[in-house]
């Protein structure tokens, strides 16, 4: 733990398991006829996410995986996104699913949905478990949202603080301590 920090609950694990059980029925659901749905994760952050989810869905997938990095060591996102891992097979008429942890200013998502058209899939989906829509810098289509948030910077069940934190089976946030 940082010094001087505490670690405050946001999302607890229940509540947690709960959303996302009604997402992957609404994802189910919105695809009825899909031969196959392409459920693609975002990584790191949505690792925990995704494997949850996607038990949770009641159709014929497969699933990949994509790395991007936009934050480096700062909780501000630097606009610029970096491939970090390509995924593993074309989505070429493909129903795809993107699913992220989180969707702070959108430069993420959006930069990965231009770059998506140009692999010629039959649709994108976009499935976020947060959306902190107070710093949204562009006008995003998001299929599924599991929880809207304030602007806490947040940690756990996947999403780290560099790197750290992504452990906790929760979603949290660190505040000062009060003595
Ligand atoms: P965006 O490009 O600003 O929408 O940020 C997207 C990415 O930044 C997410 O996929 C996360 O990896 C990371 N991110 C944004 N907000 C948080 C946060 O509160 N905690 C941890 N990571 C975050
Ligand atoms: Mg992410």
């Amino acid at each position: 733990m940082i010094e001087g920090k505490e670690l405050k609950v946001l999302i607890s694990e229940a509540e947690l398991a709960e959303r996302i059980q009604a997402l992957g029925k609404a994802i189910t659901e919105a695809n009825q006829g899909v031969e196959c749905l392409t459920v693609v994760g975002v990584l790191k952050g949505s690792f925990m996410f995704l494997a949850d989810l996607v038990r949770a869905i009641d159709l014929p997938m497969e699933v990949d995986f994509l790395g991007v990095s936009s934050y480096g060591m700062e909780t501000k996102s630097s606009g610029v996104v970096k491939f970090t891992r390509d995924l593993s097979q074309s989505i070429q008429g493909k129903h795809v699913v993107l699913v992220e942890d989180i969707i702070d200013t959108g430069l993420t998502m959006s930069y990965l949905l231009e770059n998506f058209k140009t692999r010629g899939p039959a649709s994108v989906q976009v499935c976020t478990l947060l959306h902190k829509p107070c710093n949204q810098e562009s006008a995003l289509d998001i299929d599924f949202t599991g929880f809207t948030i304030d602007d806490h910077f947040v940690i756990g069940y996947g999403l780290d603080l560099a790197e750290r934190y992504r452990n906790l089976p929760y979603i949290g946030y660190l505040t000062d301590k009060t003595a």
